[in-house]
């Protein structure tokens, strides 16, 4: 559910005992943040994708950077980045030397990178596992940013925790704060779970009339400490729902594009026949995608927004789809049309 939840595998340590928000991070990829996986989904909902040659791509906190080097090293063009963990920038930098990769690695915080004259209009933005756990004055910055910085007919890439699936976890993730401050650094992350699980064995209301809370209680057992920490315990921690991210967005130019991965574009399987027949007597385009994330009630988004992306006519959509490149990576017939859903097993051939 959370940004992390499927990739964050390795030990995290911190780099100083007092400053939090300042975590090495572990050396993940994501695809989400892939130029072509973002050209796909923003063309699966009609929408022309950035278009410039090279590209110009720039990735907000990248973390050890480990997409951020493989994108520029297997993309044309002009690869950005900036993290204000050192140690991060290093890191990135040192694999960029070996690659030749064509990229620039910043220490800046997002604030600081309103400040340089050095920086080129982007054609995509992203920015993953940042939006929600960051305090409210970097969203400002990053929303100044997409401002002045992102290029008409540019993308953002961003993810985050969402409302629909996560809003009865904001009174756990209180109630476990409240306990540690009570204890004033006497108590640990697994003495404040602990101390929940023994109001849930108290049998405590709060966890049968909020199930995802109660099975997020759950998994905190297997959970890595550091992850617990980031998403329970840290002060900046703000869910919010598709429509809120695009009015926060508004003031630089962006509406909504498209969601990521595509397979939750497929209508017969997120909103089944009775939910097009609701969808189909809806116009606004942010209303019809809250009716989406409704029947979804995930607790993790990954959405495309779009700085005056053209609409594209279905002749067009077709024309642009043909021009994207695929790299069969196993035999046709070794092509298993099975896969893992948030809804279960989907048997594509259906
Ligand atoms: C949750 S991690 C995500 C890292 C990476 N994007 C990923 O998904 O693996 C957040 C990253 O943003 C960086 N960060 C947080 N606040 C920042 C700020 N104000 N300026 C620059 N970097 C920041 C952190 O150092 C960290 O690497």
């Amino acid at each position: 559910m959370a940004w992390s939840s499927t990739s964050r595998t390795a030990a995290m340590t911190s780099e100083t005992a007092d400053d939090l928000r300042k975590l090495v991070y572990p050396e993940t990829y994501f695809v989400g943040l892939a130029p072509a996986e973002l050209r796909l989904a923003l063309l699966s909902r009609g929408f022309a994708p950035p278009a410039s040659k090279p590209l110009r791509y720039l990735e907000l906190g990248f973390g050890t950077g480990f997409s951020l080097n493989i994108h520029a090293a297997a993309n044309d063009g002009e690869f950005w980045g900036n993290d204000f963990v050192r140690a991060h920038v290093d890191g990135a930098a040192s694999i960029a030397s070996v690659s030749g990769a064509d990229a620039h690695f910043l220490p800046d915080a997002f604030s600081d990178l309103l400040k340089r004259d050095d920086l080129p209009m982007f054609d995509i933005i992203a920015a993953h596992g940042i939006w929600t756990w960051v305090p409210d004055e970097d969203r400002a910055a990053i929303v100044e940013l997409l401002k002045r910085k992102l290029a008409p007919g540019g993308a953002l890439y961003v993810s985050y925790n969402n409302t629909a699936g996560w809003s009865s976890v904001v009174f756990l993730r209180q109630m476990m704060k409240l306990f540690l401050a009570e204890k004033g650094g006497r108590a640990e992350i697994g003495d404040a779970v602990a101390f929940a699980r023994s109001l849930q064995g108290a049998n405590a209301s709060y966890f049968k009339e909020n199930p995802i809370a109660a099975s997020e209680l759950t998994m905190m057992a297997s959970r890595n400490p550091v992850y617990l920490q980031q998403e329970y315990f840290l002060d900046d921690w703000k869910l919010m729902s598709v429509a809120e991210v695009e009015r926060a967005l508004k003031p630089a130019g962006l509406q909504f594009g498209a969601q990521f991965p595509i397979i939750l574009h497929d209508d017969d399987l997120v909103l089944g026949q009775r939910g097009q027949e609701i969808l189909s007597t809806l116009e606004s385009p942010i209303l019809r995608e809250t009716v989406r994330e409704t029947f979804q009630g995930m607790g993790f988004r990954q959405d495309v927004f779009v700085k005056r992306a053209a609409k594209l006519s279905d002749e067009e959509r077709r024309n642009h789809f043909r021009k994207q490149a695929f790299l069969m990576t196993t035999r046709p017939r070794h092509v298993m049309l099975k896969g893992a859903s948030p809804w279960g097993e989907l048997d594509l051939s259906a």
